[in-house]
């Protein structure tokens, strides 16, 4: 993490003096997006350079969904298991990435190709279900669609 403490401290110059703790979020996504997850060590140093305590840290990773806290597969699907999406079949949705891909959600493949994740609402409940394939949204899904999108991807 130490490499990105100049980027860190941009972001810092946008916040008052006093509101520290607001550069938690920033941080961690800038970690992540470097790393591909948030380590434990990345806890410890951040908690150290912003001054807050490691347990606020710890709250944020707990509560958005998106945060990673282990190595993930090249491809991670994001598969929305709440209410809109539910209404309009994510549980036929998952459960059909679960068969076609042999793991469940949580489990990355033995290859390392792709990551099955659950998630709560990913605000596009107009379109249900929807799936996030890394940082791209396909909604409306179906098995038909998954299976297109997924025998889509490069080897
Ligand atoms: S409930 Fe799935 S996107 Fe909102």
């Amino acid at each position: 993490m130490k490499h990105l403490i100049a980027e860190f401290e941009l972001m810092r110059r946008r916040y008052p003096p006093g509101s520290e703790s607001s550069l938690v979020l920033p941080c961690l996504h800038r970690i992540q997006q470097d790393r591909g997850f948030v380590a434990d060590s990345d806890i410890a140093e951040l908690t150290d350079y912003i001054g807050v305590p490691r347990i606020q840290i710890e709250e944020v990773l707990s509560h958005y969904t998106q945060f990673r806290r282990a190595p993930i597969g090249q491809w991670h699907l994001q598969a929305c298991r709440n209410l809109s999406c539910s209404m309009r079949g994510a549980e036929g949705v998952i459960g059909h990435l679960s068969r076609k891909l042999g793991i469940a959600p949580g489990q990355t493949t033995a290859d390392g190709r792709f990551t099955l994740s659950t998630v709560e609402c990913l605000g596009s409940c107009g379109t249900a279900p929807v799936v996030m394939l890394n940082e791209a949204y396909h909604e409306n899904m179906s098995p038909a669609r998954l299976d297109a999108l997924i025998e889509g991807l490069p080897k």
